[in-house]
């Protein structure tokens, strides 16, 4: 039997593709996936019809960024503040390893990926490294929060385990889930991954926060006196986490988010630059970029949106809780999706085939109310692996880590 209410909501959304396969499933299969159906909100399916909602913008100012001088100038204090800070365990590191990584094209999460070359290097192992590095400075143990979404979870949680978590204690690594979004071919019609199951993917890294604290954890670190979350992506093996002197900056500067950004290497470089967006601090995709803005000068004639984000983020938990009730904008995004043909038979595309539904954690810097840009130096500093090969692959972050002393 199928409840009027599921019924209701597929002919609402124009869904009734998902149920093709329902009269061959078992009992307990026709329940998941009618859970599955009540369960998922397809309000945001209405917004494939309307693809750019996301990206209006408001008006756009230049956000001085604090550059390299600045920073070596101070970086004495700004240290001393930071590792301050670490030690008395204000700073918790919050790693977004929920993706799916479908660039990189490997059925593993990311982290697991081996990069070395002489001998095993995973993503994740250079990650806990470039950690402990920190703590080994601060003399005291940083908490590591780790999302994953229902795709990776068992996987990462298993591989990690089965290293021994690299060598970081297990007591300070806490899993969390993140929420999943349905995916759908380019018309806004829902796959199905199973004859029981609607493909689903992921919804973004900007759900962070919210997936956090539904997961019990922000009470846990308040407890613990976690005043501030470094949140960063899994792939950028380079990264430096907790940086002491990043830390110091923002807290030094009264900021309650500092963003890690590196000088562009050229103005179309496919990076979101830090600006004001009506005054208050925000980013602006490449993508969203007019040529009037890739080419306004600022006061010492350099280029006036130079600084390009990395994903290291410094957000103060205070200002995260003022914020948590107010929505982001949702991003429809082309991806590789997973799905039954006509015949029932699994198809995994070699292309992006349809779209996939995400909040992005980019968004959350328009919500805050004060930001310190901190320019990194991006040969240290920034090395991500999203493509097999060419530009941010394996190859160039290879490159990267050889340069800055890592055997693989
Ligand atoms: P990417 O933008 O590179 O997305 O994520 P992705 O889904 O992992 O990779 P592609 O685009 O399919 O190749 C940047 C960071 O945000 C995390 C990723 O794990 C990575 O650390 N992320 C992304 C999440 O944690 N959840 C998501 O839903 C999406």
């Amino acid at each position: 039997m199928i409840p009027e209410s599921v019924k209701n909501k597929l002919s609402e959304y124009g869904q009734e593709h998902v149920l093709k396969y329902f009269d061959e499933l078992t009992d307990n299969e026709k329940k998941a996936l009618l859970d599955q159906i009540e369960a998922t909100d397809m309000s945001i399916l209405s917004a494939v019809s309307n693809p750019d909602t996301a990206s209006s913008k408001g008006k756009i100012s230049p956000l001085k960024c604090m550059e390299l001088s600045e920073i070596k100038e101070n970086e004495d204090s700004f240290i001393s503040t930071g590792l301050k800070a670490i030690k008395k365990g204000e700073v918790g590191a919050v790693l977004l390893a929920g993706g799916m990584g479908t660039r990189l094209g490997s059925d593993n999460p990311k982290g697991m990926y081996n990069i070395g070359l002489t001998r095993d290097l995973y993503i994740f192992e250079c990650l806990i490294n470039n950690l402990t590095d920190v703590v080994k400075k601060a003399d005291a143990y940083i908490h590591l929060f780790v999302m994953t979404s229902e795709k990776n979870h068992e996987a990462t949680t298993s591989f990690l385990k089965e290293k021994n978590f690299f060598g970081y204690p297990e007591k300070y690594i806490h899993f969390f889930k993140q929420e999943m979004a349905p995916a759908t071919d380019y018309s806004g019609k829902i796959y199905l991954e199973e004859k029981g199951r609607m493909a689903t993917s992921p919804n973004g890294n900007g759900g962070w926060f919210i997936s956090l604290s539904r997961a019990g954890l922000l009470e846990k670190a308040r407890e613990w006196g976690i005043k501030w979350f470094n949140i960063f992506a899994v792939d950028n093996v380079l990264q430096k986490i907790a940086d002491p002197v990043f830390v110091g900056a923002t807290i030094e500067k009264n900021c309650v988010v500092g963003a890690k950004v590196v000088k562009k290497n050229a103005p179309d470089e496919k990076v979101g630059v830090m600006c004001l967006e009506d005054g208050k601090p925000s980013i602006v995709e490449y993508y969203e970029l007019t040529d009037e803005l890739m080419n306004a000068k600022d006061e010492k004639g350099d280029p006036a949106y130079n600084f390009g984000v990395i994903l290291n983020y410094l957000f103060e938990v205070d200002e995260l809780e003022r914020i948590v009730k107010e929505e982001l904008p949702l991003h429809i995004v082309k991806k590789k999706i997973p799905y039954l043909n006509e015949s029932g038979e699994l198809v995994k595309p070699e292309e992006p085939n349809g779209y996939k539904f995400e909040n992005l954690v980019l968004d959350m810097i328009h919500q805050m109310s004060s930001c310190l840009p901190f320019e990194v130096v991006r040969e240290k500093e920034f090395a991500p692996i999203k493509n097999k090969t060419g530009v941010d692959s394996v190859e160039s972050a290879r490159e990267l880590l050889k340069k800055n002393g890592v055997t693989l």
